[in-house]
């Protein structure tokens, strides 16, 4: 369709601000769908303008695109929540890919038209060294997550090799060294290939040596890399709506990761730079000695609840996959039918990505008034009688203040022991994410409720109810 470039420039204008807003929305649970919705209309005009832009020629390409989309919706509509690290893994990798592809494309059809200007040689070679650092990376990262490979570089462990940090540091100067080569000499093909070639390989041994536990953060930031490919991209394409959604992608990326690490104490340059997250969790101290916990059955737990007049419920990756948020929610709204309090706490990093509780709470329908943040519940653990801890560990464990060997030390926690009883939720004493004994559960005011989560809350609902047995 003929409009004027113009007209182009202002309906990508609006999908910008759109996702501006969309953006924005995601911020809170209570906004979230109205970001999401925001954001795929400005993505939905977005891709209509493109597809009927006068430089479009040929419908086959759009064609593809629109079979793209639907494997896409198939593929999000069958994925478990506890399964979308990977699946965000793996998309990333086609980001960088398609970067990768761009570059080298739009570098053939420059070099025929006679010759590649140095600003474009700037632009082709970053695209096409973070695009393929986030694809080689990101199909690593989404190895490890899977865990079901039994290729060695997808190993959940840390591969290491000796020097691997000056390795990567010799390959990102290597790689910055032939960006400026070919802005130079633009018409190198032979530059290029090169610097891409390093790329890829730079993906790769950045990311092996994370532990497969850690790689959610390195999902958040190979988002971010994925979102300054598509930025370069823009710019090669001449594509001002691909420039600011990249940087968007890029920047909220990079921020997230910053929250999460920040969350976890982790530091951020190391993750920048890779391999952190390597430092096997030591709870040797701990496990060799043999320490004494209670233990409850469901209806003590039902028993004390019902007969408390505030309760806190604390929920976290156990609760994710056992899919116990309706049964929570059950949980929630019987013990509100008898007028006890119940409050949800919710700490940062509980569950394998950001929001993880607020979405399945949500999902539950469980009302956001109730949904507490660690800053504003800390202080008021001593006021709830009763605790409830639904397959949380490391988010709730005390050693995280007290004990300076803990490799949790440091990290904010949910401050639960404070409560005057605490009940923790689990299968078994086997550590969490990060591998440590958790101190809690030898407490003198905590005792174990050993069951998978879901079905725990149920045999509690059922005695609430008075349908046990
Ligand atoms: P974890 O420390 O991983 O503990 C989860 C506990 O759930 C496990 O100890 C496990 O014990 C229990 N569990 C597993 N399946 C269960 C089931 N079906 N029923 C009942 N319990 C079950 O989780 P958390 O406390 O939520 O902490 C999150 C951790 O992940 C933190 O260390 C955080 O740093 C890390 N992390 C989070 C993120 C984000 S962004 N959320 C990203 C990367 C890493 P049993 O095996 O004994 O049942």
């Amino acid at each position: 369709m003929n409009l004027s470039n113009d007209i182009y420039a202002l309906i990508y204008l609006v999908a910008s601000i759109l996702f501006i807003f969309g953006l924005k929305g995601l911020a809170s649970p209570k906004s979230a769908i109205l970001g999401n919705t925001l954001a795929m209309t400005g993505m939905a005009i977005a891709v209509i303008a493109t597809a009927i832009h006068p430089d479009v020629t040929s419908y086959w390409w759009t064609i593809a695109m629109a079979a793209g989309g639907i494997i896409g919706y198939v593929i999000a509509k069958k994925i478990t929540m506890t399964s979308m690290p990977e699946l965000v893994a793996a998309f990333h990798s086609l980001v960088g890919l398609a970067a990768v592809f761009i570059a080298v494309g739009t570098y053939f059809k420059d070099i025929n038209l006679g010759h590649i200007e140095a600003l474009t040689a700037v632009e082709l070679s970053l695209g096409s060294a973070i695009g393929a650092l986030t694809f080689s990376g990101s199909v690593i990262a989404f190895g490890k997550l899977k865990g079901t490979f039994k290729f060695p570089l997808f190993s959940s462990n840390p591969v290491k090799f000796p020097g691997q940090h000056f390795v990567n540091l010799i390959m990102i100067l290597g790689i910055i060294g032939l960006c400026v080569y070919f802005s130079i000499n633009s018409d190198s093909l032979e530059a290029f290939l090169i610097l891409t070639a390093i790329a890829f390989i730079l993906g790769v041994t950045m990311i092996i040596p994370i532990g497969g536990a850690d790689m959610p953060v390195v999902v958040s930031m190979l988002n971010s890399y994925s979102g300054w490919a598509a930025s370069a991209t823009g710019f090669t394409l001449n594509n001002n709506l691909l420039i600011l959604t990249g940087a968007l992608v890029g920047s909220s990326g990079a921020i997230l990761s910053y929250i999460m690490c920040k969350a976890m104490n982790r530091s951020f340059i190391s993750v920048i730079l890779g391999g952190f997250g390597g430092e096997s969790a030591d709870s040797s101290d701990d496990t060799q000695v043999k320490k004494n916990y209670k233990s409850a059955g469901s209806e003590d737990v039902a028993y004390m609840m019902e007969n408390s007049s505030k309760v806190i419920i604390v929920p976290g990756y156990g609760m994710a996959v056992s899919q116990a948020q309706h049964t929570v929610k059950d949980l929630w709204q019987s013990l509100s039918d008898k007028g006890v309090e119940v409050k949800f706490a919710i700490h940062p990093v509980a569950g394998r990505m950001p929001g993880h509780m607020n979405v399945l709470l949500a999902e539950a329908d469980i009302p956001y008034d109730v949904v507490l943040e660690m800053d504003e519940v800390n202080s008021e653990f001593p006021t709830y009688d009763v605790a409830l801890i639904i397959g949380a560990n490391d988010i709730v464990n005390p050693d995280a203040l007290t004990n300076k060997s803990s490799p949790l030390y440091g990290m904010p926690i949910l401050e639960v022991h404070k409560a005057m009883q605490v009940f923790i939720c689990k299968r078994s004493m086997n550590a969490g994410y990060a591998g440590v004994d958790n101190s809690l559960f030898y407490y003198e005011n905590a005792s174990m409720v050993f069951g998978d989560a879901k079905q725990t809350i149920q045999t509690i609902v059922n005695a609430i109810k008075g349908t046990g047995h």
